[in-house]
């Protein structure tokens, strides 16, 4: 898609990163987008304004006060001009600031004043990164709908490793063109107007206050659909247990840990959704009691007594509108397809994605996936080998299609 006519500020705060933005405003300009450049005053002290400004072919922004003439009544004016403000580099300093709702420059007074969305690409030291009040600071934009891309993990300038680098120009770039695809999909996507809640990743039940039983859930399916619903416009809620993916920009996510919290997270946010679809992989058993300290070492056997987790989708039952589209997974084994179909029946479900961990290149921790689509009273679809990018767009696909046909067919009562 081309960026024509896209408003994009690019603010630029004071970090080494800053030698990679005028090729993030050279790739912006390319695409057709306007953009235009403020600079903190310590930005300034890595690359000029110059540079900046013939990259994006406009004058940069850099003072609320050296050029009151032109830009006094100008910093509203700008502030609503875009229709996305990036922050890049991100300084932990601007984070803090732009947290507290500190406006004490011309950038930070611009993000308080817009209505635009803010994507931030946070560079610093991995201490400042890992430090407690950047990581507060972090959760509470993200927390308020700001979208962070990276910080990666690398060298630094200062020859340390570790996490705080900002992601490449590229990247920043996919993440801006992926933010306008999507608000342009919201309109006239597939899932406009739709609620899709998705669960992702594996539970964990607690042995004890350091030990756990889980599964190799990866995530990765789950995220791939909820990325793939926000795409086509859906309003994406994203459930997910602990993964080592990123958060998707664009999506309201919710972090749980074990099945129940799993369950609690779900009831909740089921009653406004469309379309739910289990992708998580909850346990089927949690130890029957939990130790409230380390249990310790010994050279008897230990035995657990595991007892049976609440049936997720089945607690849901009761709570069902007929128009809601609920789809689940199921990971077989052995016996995949009866299997598969003895679930669907008994938990009243529209579809089943029936996956087996022995296909080769399919379930857990792949990046490709091959399944097969249940539904009642319809047979078997069997899908090839994909990467689990396709499937969930082909998932997604499938579920427009049926929200769409319920939209249609007359609404009747719960489904109970
Ligand atoms: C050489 C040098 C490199 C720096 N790099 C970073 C950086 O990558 N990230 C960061 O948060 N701060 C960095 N700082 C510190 C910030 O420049 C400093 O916190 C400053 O107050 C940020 O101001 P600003 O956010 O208004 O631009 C660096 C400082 C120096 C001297």
């Amino acid at each position: 898609m081309s960026l024509s006519g896209k408003k994009v500020i690019v603010g630029m705060t004071g970090g080494i990163a800053c030698y990679k933005v005028p090729y993030l405003v050279r790739a912006l300009i390319k695409a057709g987008a306007e953009v235009r450049v403020i600079m903190t005053d310590h930005a300034t002290k890595f690359v000029t304004p110059m540079t900046l400004a013939a990259t994006s072919r406009n004058p940069v922004y850099t003072d609320m006060w050296a050029e009151r003439d032109e830009i006094a009544t100008r910093h509203i004016e700008l502030a609503r001009w875009a229709d996305l403000l990036v922050i890049a580099p991100a300084t932990a300093n601007v984070i803090g600031k732009v947290a507290s709702g500190v406006s004490d420059d011309l950038l930070t007074t611009i993000v308080c004043a817009t209505p635009a969305p803010v994507m931030v690409a946070a560079a610093m030291n991995p201490g400042m990164w890992h430090n407690p009040i950047t990581q507060r600071n972090t959760r509470t934009l993200a927390d308020l709908g700001y979208m962070f891309v990276g910080p990666a993990e690398g060298e630094m300038a200062e020859k340390q490793f570790g996490v705080g680098r900002m992601v490449e120009p590229e990247e920043i770039f996919g993440e801006i063109r992926r933010f306008f695809d999507a608000s342009a999909a919201r309109g006239s996507g597939l899932l406009a107007g739709k609620k899709i809640l998705v669960t992702a990743g594996p539970c964990r039940e607690a042995i004890d206050p350091v030990r756990f039983i889980s599964n190799r859930s990866s995530g990765k399916m789950g995220y791939a659909i909820a990325e793939a619903a926000r795409d086509a416009g859906g309003e994406v809620t994203l459930i997910s247990g602990p993964t080592s993916l990123a958060q998707p920009t664009g999506v309201t996510f919710v972090a749980i840990e074990s099945t129940a919290h799993l369950a609690e997270a779900v009831n909740l946010h089921f009653e406004l959704t469309d379309c739910l679809v289990m992708a998580a992989a909850p346990s089927d058993f949690r130890p029957g009691e939990q130790s409230d300290k380390k249990i310790k070492r010994s050279t008897a056997s230990l035995h657990l007594e595991l007892t049976p987790t609440q049936d997720i989708l089945k607690s849901l039952a009761g709570k069902r509108r007929a128009e809601q589209v609920v789809v689940g997974f199921a990971l077989e084994t052995d016996d995949d397809e009866a299997n598969g179909r003895k679930k669907l029946e008994d938990k009243h479900l529209d579809m089943i994605v029936l996956n087996n961990p022995r296909t080769p290149g399919a379930a857990f921790e792949h990046d490709t996936n091959q399944i097969a689509i249940l539904r009642p009273g319809q047979p078997t679809d069997n899908w090839p080998l994909l990467t689990k990018t396709e499937v969930a767009a082909r998932l997604i696909a499938k579920i427009a299609d049926m929200l769409a046909e319920r939209s249609h067919s007359p609404r009747s009562k719960s489904r109970g």
